[in-house]
């Protein structure tokens, strides 16, 4: 099968992005493992030097950063982040204020928060978006420091994130797209590249699981999608590439009903005993089909507040003037 595609235009959040050519034989050197609207540049680097020592300190979010179970084992932190701070780039305005959070493996976190309280701001600087600068703080994912490594390094060490507003990529098909992305990551685990048709059939039961046409397959990446045929189609990225932490801002947003069912339960059924998800909504009927093992309350900057899926629902009841004053 002939199966080439030519991008000659980069597109508008990739600007980076080198013109290519895929052929179904050839090697694949895209610098992008996941569909992240981030390029390359100095700017992915912290401006804050990273701390040589190791965190060991306990965050306010989460008590303990190595704990116990009940049998004694110890339990490391798949994600921890203390004091994290940012600026946007290009104004230096301070975003971030000083994040403390603690995910360990096989939880599911919610963060919920007023508009603008830098929910997407937080989820943004966890994959190295280029629009801000980490000042201060430390973030560490499965043992490494995380503010150290590009973007691109980051999704390889296994953090996908799906973004509120998912970009479109003109001149790149989907699966041409998520082929790339996904022989990428073998190649990182020393795995042998996927062929087009090894990769068809890999790929083609898991549009089931989001329910999406395989005409989908054959569209240029989020182009002409609707609001909720993109969240789908983050979802299916995330099915075909896996993630220890998967970053879901405001999956739910846009969906209808029988949507947000397809695209919880899809995630449901992403989720393992040692995969973690971190999840941005404003909603609790999203919470109730995907339960969060804890709920934080982000409020200018900061984590304020943690707590049980019982959260959501003061928040429903009483709104946020209620959880801040607590
Ligand atoms: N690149 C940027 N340029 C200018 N302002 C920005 C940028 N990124 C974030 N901000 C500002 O930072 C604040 C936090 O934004 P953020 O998108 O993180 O909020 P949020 O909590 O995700 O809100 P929402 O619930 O509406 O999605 C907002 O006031 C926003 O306007
Ligand atoms: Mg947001």
């Amino acid at each position: 099968m002939a199966w080439q595609i030519q991008c000659t235009a980069s597109p508008p959040l990739l600007p980076s992005f080198p013109p290519f050519t895929l052929k179904s034989t050839s090697s694949i050197s895209l610098p992008l493992p996941l569909p992240l609207p981030l390029t390359r540049s100095s700017r992915f680097r912290s401006t804050h030097a990273p701390s040589p020592r190791p965190i060991a300190a306990s965050f306010s979010a989460v008590e303990s950063t190595t704990s116990t179970d009940g049998l004694g084992n110890s339990k490391t932190p798949l994600l921890e982040v203390k004091g994290l701070t940012a600026v946007i780039a290009e104004t230096k305005q301070e975003i971030l204020k000083g994040v403390d959070l603690v995910v360990h493996h096989g939880e599911i976190h919610a963060i919920m928060g007023k508009n603008g309280s830098g929910k997407s701001t937080f989820s943004k600087v966890l994959v190295g978006h280029p629009d801000y600068e980490v000042t201060g703080g430390d973030v560490v994912f499965k043992g490494e420091n995380l503010l150290d490594m590009e973007p691109e390094e980051r999704s390889l060490a296994g953090l996908f994130m799906s973004f509120q507003s998912p970009v479109e990529i003109p001149g790149v098909n989907n699966i041409d797209f998520l082929h790339m992305a996904y022989n990428a990551r073998r190649k990182k685990l020393g795995e042998p590249e996927l062929g087009p048709l090894e990769f068809y059939a890999y790929i083609y039961p898991k549009l089931d699981l989001v329910n999406m046409k395989t005409d989908f397959l054959n569209r240029n990446v989020n182009e002409g999608f609707s609001g909720g045929e993109r969240k789908r189609n983050e979802i299916l990225q995330l099915a075909v590439l896996g993630a220890d932490l998967a970053i879901l801002d405001e999956i739910d947003s846009g969906l209808d009903v029988d949507a947000l069912r397809d695209v919880a339960k899809a995630v449901n059924g992403l989720l393992t005993p040692t995969n973690s998800v971190l999840m941005i909504t404003h909603y609790r009927r999203l919470l109730e089909v995907i339960k969060p093992t804890f709920i934080h309350i982000m409020e200018n900057g900061r984590i304020i507040k943690t707590g049980d899926s019982s959260l959501a629902k003061v928040l429903e009841e009483k709104g946020y003037t209620a959880i801040s004053a607590a």
